[in-house]
């Protein structure tokens, strides 16, 4: 495995790749690697003769510095097992590298980049697409895998790739969880076992809500998740919404919507976590 700093040397790495006509799957990472990001490498790997995987904590998707300071960090074992799993490319840029000048684009998704994560969150996917469109214009990927629990993230990212006419494939990845249900995620490793414990319970919610559809209309099914989930001790909802899986419009009535998905972000403690089903 190549371990690449800069677009120069990255350009210079795939060059062989290119010119063999082999294709290049790309998974972007902020590092502090578990199972998810495992899952999304195998996949590519499978499909796609060279696979690269950046591993770069994007400051301009952070709207919160205490939540930029306190981001996992674990390059040596990321390293390990990128190795391990057979990666090809390992770009780990400096933040001079991916912004020699601050990107001062602004992006505007409409309702996608306004509710849930958008709401709370502010100016986060306008980060997560300038830096996702720089490393796709760096990286130039045949595809490139993104993992489902960063539901809205997706869906963003499609639109971004639509609107800016990027020649390559989305391919989203199905969640991975923990055994207990728990959507992995690196931030679980800033969780306490008693906090892993109570955490799980998001997932347990949201997959009892899957046998009251019958009973309840989206809004009172959403509220009937807050109230639960809201009752396990040292969990703190910040939204629970039951949106249509493309537009991300709020449904009223299940019939509203061929991709019913419930979409949460909860506090565990300290830490901000999310997760979503889907209702069909
Ligand atoms: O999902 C993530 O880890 C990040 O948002 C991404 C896509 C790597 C962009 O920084």
């Amino acid at each position: 495995m190549k371990v690449i700093h800069t677009v120069s040397a990255l350009n210079l790495a795939l060059q062989p790749f290119r010119c063999e006509g082999v294709e290049i799957g790309f998974v972007p990472t902020m590092g502090a690697l578990h199972e998810g990001h495992a899952t999304l490498i195998r996949k590519s790997i499978e499909e796609n003769g060279c696979t690269v995987v950046s591993l770069f904590v994007n400051p301009t998707q952070f709207n919160n510095s205490e939540d930029l300071r306190l981001y996992p960090r674990t390059p040596e074992e990321d390293r390990q097992l990128l190795q391990e799993l057979g990666v090809e490319i390992l770009f780990a840029p400096s933040v001079e590298e991916v912004y020699p000048e601050p990107d001062r684009r602004v992006f505007d998704f409409g309702l996608l980049d306004k509710v849930m994560e958008g709401r709370f969150r502010p100016g986060h996917f306008n980060g997560v697409a300038q830096v996702v469109s720089r490393l796709f214009s760096f990286v130039q990927p045949d595809r490139a895998y993104f993992g489902e629990k960063d539901f809205q993230q997706l869906a963003i990212v499609r639109e971004m790739t639509r609107r800016l006419q990027i020649p390559v494939e989305i391919v989203g990845v199905p969640i991975v969880r923990e055994p207990s249900g728990l959507a992995m995620s690196s931030r679980n490793q800033r969780l306490s076992l008693q906090e892993r414990e109570q955490a799980s319970q998001i997932y347990r919610m949201l997959d009892k809500s899957l046998g009251l559809t019958g009973e309840h209309l989206p809004r009172e099914l959403a509220e009937w998740v807050v109230g639960e989930i809201n009752n396990v001790p040292g969990l703190r909802v910040e939204y629970y919404e039951i949106v249509d899986g493309d537009s991300l419009r709020p449904i009223a009535s299940w019939d509203e919507s061929d991709r019913p998905v419930g979409c949460a972000a909860v506090y565990c403690g300290g830490v901000r976590l999310i997760d979503n089903i889907s209702y069909r």
